[in-house]
């Protein structure tokens, strides 16, 4: 029998050529970072933040109008969102790839009788009414398309507790990741892909001020907890996950929680702690 011929496919270098994507928190941080190499990619990139020099000003620096816009949304505003999905639409033609990453972290100090109910709510608006939003609003268009792909930034928050994070955070990140559970399915008879990203600790400007330290010091003492040693876990590492979820390679992935971490939730060093001499808190 003659031997069968292997075809090797080609790759693609930008592998996001040719699609419309929404980042949201796109003018800081891992939205910022994610931009930047979507657009690398080949993908026509509309960053909706609140924070309009910072977002305009990374515009300008990463491309022409286009390839790259900022539009001022807060993503707890339906009509802001409804808006923000149509004027891509009207500018870029349609809507690939939702990504859902804008996100605040509540406040220190973190005891359970300190939280101000308020804060509580708004953390939650922020992290999961927003998310929500981005979500139906996106499935508005890609539903007719029959494809999409709509992408959360859920974190290390959204699997393990106990990690000294504000409680509406740790609420908020489990709450998104069983809203992209459900969104699956349904959006699934669709064609439309549901996923979410859920990192360790990045020194994001969000968590540089949460600590009150640099990115530097951060890195160090992050880098002392981390199971994986020789790594400093960046953004660049959130957005190539993010592209690979986004892009025609992962076109049979969706519901997964691609936690990236370095298996830091998936070990718990409490005992090897507890026999070398050293405390638990
Ligand atoms: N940095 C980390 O260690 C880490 C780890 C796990 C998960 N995350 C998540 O990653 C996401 C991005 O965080 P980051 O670390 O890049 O922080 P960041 O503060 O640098 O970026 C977040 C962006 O979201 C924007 N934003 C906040 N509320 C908004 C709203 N209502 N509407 C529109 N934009 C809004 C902010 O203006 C900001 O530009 C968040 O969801 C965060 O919870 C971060």
């Amino acid at each position: 029998m003659a031997p069968s011929l292997v075809t090797v496919p080609a790759v693609p270098g930008r592998r996001l050529e040719g699609k419309v994507a929404i980042i949201t928190g796109g003018a800081s941080g891992i939205g910022a970072t994610t931009a930047r190499l979507f657009v690398g990619h080949g993908a026509k990139v509309v960053i909706a933040d609140l924070q309009d020099e910072l977002g305009q000003s990374l515009c300008e620096e990463i491309g022409s109008k286009e390839v790259i816009t900022y539009v001022h949304c807060d993503m707890t505003d339906d009509e802001q969102v409804k808006d923000l999905v149509d004027t891509t639409v009207a500018n870029y033609g349609k809507l690939d790839i939702m990504y859902n990453n804008a996100g605040v972290p509540g406040d220190f100090p973190n005891a359970l009788l300190n939280v101000e109910n308020e804060r509580f709510k708004k953390v939650m608006d922020i992290n999961v009414y927003g998310p929500y939003l981005g979500a139906k609003h996106a499935a508005r268009v890609m539903i007719p398309a029959k494809k999409g792909s709509i992408i959360f930034t859920a974190s290390v928050s959204s699997v393990i507790g106990g990690h000294d994070v504000p409680h509406p955070y740790a609420a908020s990140k489990h709450a998104v990741v069983g809203l992209a559970k459900n969104l699956c399915l349904e959006l699934g008879q669709h064609g439309i892909r549901v996923n979410c990203v859920s990192p360790y600790v990045i020194a994001s400007p969000m968590v540089t001020k949460l600590f009150g330290m640099e990115a530097n010091q951060l890195e160090e003492m992050i880098s002392q907890t981390a199971t994986l040693k020789g790594a400093v876990l960046k953004a660049e590492d959130v957005a190539h996950a993010a592209v690979y979820l986004a892009s025609d390679e992962a076109s049979y992935i969706s519901g997964i929680n691609l936690v990236i971490d370095g298996g830091y939730t998936t070990t718990n060093p409490a005992l090897p702690t507890i026999l070398r001499g050293g405390k638990i808190p």
